[in-house]
């Protein structure tokens, strides 16, 4: 038996509080922490219920009672049988009542007694198992984030997306690098029409005029993106981005996000906090190993855990040299397993000069393109990969 709660709060305080009692609880883990208690909460629950079916949540009603209901409500919608404890300063009659009603499993007082705590967690360990048909639903969010510019972050959400397209997943590549709007000139695509226009028309979003207006690449995904003309994401806001995340996790089996590597910038910071798997790309040299390091410190900050992100190197060199960092070191230096090592070829300067993702000619692509097929492999699920996995 064990137990393993999601928390979210909005107060740091009250998050540590948790973290402390939890690390009392023998056989309990903290499978993940939201420093707020956002609107589409319920997509974060479930991509992290995909990896911890487990877990019961741990809600803070007490930073915005009236939202935070509505939250819940639309959480207990999304996963009907989760074990919800919800936490507010007060326990009277009503506010106990309104917590129950929008679909809390249990309540726990604040301040948080270390006994109650206890007491709560017994309950969650011995209530009845979540059936895990409910968490398979949404589709999935892989998002490719450069820990430095030119590791090859668009390149390889460009042609993962490929791969998962024919494969026959109906999937939406999204590209969130304002300043390199790059996946349109890898795919050789002119956009008509951008996320400018998505946020424009996200309350009438449908499938319909969705597909109408973004550009659909021959391998068979969809791809949207910032405009071509160089301006500020203002119109796009983070808010924008999670209707838009929401509409395209309940539409489409897999979407993946080239984010550049602006981590600091708030859309971006949606993105990240609606995947299911962060891919952080970067090479051996130093400089992108020890920014990589700077972003990992970032996100655990931030509340992401550790399984959720993903070291891939890109470019990846075997071979001990005085220029690159060996694998140990990397993983020594990240403290962290990497996922796995995409290799240098000349086949990708000849696919982007092409216009075209490498993995829509298999001949040319050669051996990278069989190995880049083992890296989507491993991050989906769909086989062990067969080949030079890092
Ligand atoms: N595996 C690889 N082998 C050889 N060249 C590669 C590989 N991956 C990327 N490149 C080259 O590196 C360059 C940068 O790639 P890409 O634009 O995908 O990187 P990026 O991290 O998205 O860059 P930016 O910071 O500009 O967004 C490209 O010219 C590409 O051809
Ligand atoms: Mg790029």
């Amino acid at each position: 038996m064990s137990i393993s709660l999601i928390v979210a709060s909005s107060d740091e305080h009250f998050r540590e509080m948790i973290r402390e009692n939890l690390a009392n609880v023998p056989n309990s883990k903290l499978a993940a922490e939201y420093p707020e208690v956002s609107s589409n909460l319920y997509i974060r629950v479930m991509q992290d219920l995909e990896r911890h079916p487990e877990a019961g949540l741990m809600l803070d009603l007490a930073g915005d009672p009236e939202s935070s209901l509505k939250t819940l409500e639309k959480v207990k919608q999304a996963v009907p049988d989760l074990y919800v404890i919800a936490s507010n300063y007060h326990a009277d009659g009503e506010t106990v009542i309104a917590a129950v009603r929008a679909g809390a499993t249990d309540f726990l007082v604040q301040p948080v007694k270390r006994l109650e705590f206890r007491d709560a967690m017994g309950r969650l360990e011995r209530a009845p198992k979540r059936s895990l048909i409910t968490t398979s639903r949404l589709g999935k969010v892989y998002t490719f984030l450069g820990a430095k510019g030119g590791v090859g972050t668009t390149t390889l959400a460009v042609n993962f997306a490929g791969v998962l397209a024919q494969r026959k997943q109906n999937c939406v590549l999204v590209d969130l690098d304002w300043n390199a709007c790059d996946t349109a000139m890898q795919l050789g695509a002119s956009p008509q029409y951008t996320l400018v226009e998505v946020g424009e028309n996200l309350s009438r979003l449908d499938q319909a005029l969705f597909e109408g207006f973004v550009t659909r690449d021959p391998l068979g995904f969809f791809v949207v993106g910032p405009p071509d003309s160089l301006e500020h994401h203002g119109y796009f806001t983070e808010p924008m981005f999670h209707d838009f995340a929401n509409f395209l996790v309940e539409k489409y089996d897999s979407v993946v996000v080239d984010a550049g590597r602006n981590i600091l910038d708030d859309v971006t910071m949606g993105a990240l906090q609606v995947s299911t798997m962060i891919f952080l790309v970067l090479d051996q040299e130093f400089p992108s190993i020890r920014n990589a390091q700077r972003y990992l410190a970032h996100l655990m900050r931030m509340g992401f855990q550790q399984d959720q992100i993903r070291i891939l190197i890109n470019r990846y060199q075997k071979k001990n040299s005085a220029q690159y960092a060996s694998l140990e070191q990397v993983q020594q230096t990240l403290n962290q397993p990497v996922f796995f090592g995409v290799p240098p070829s000349p086949a990708v300067v000849a696919a982007i000069n092409k216009g075209r993702p490498f993995v829509a000619d298999r001949e040319a692509a050669g051996e990278l393109d069989k190995v880049f097929r083992g890296f989507v492999d491993k991050a989906t699920g769909a086989k062990q990969p067969v080949a030079k996995s890092a």
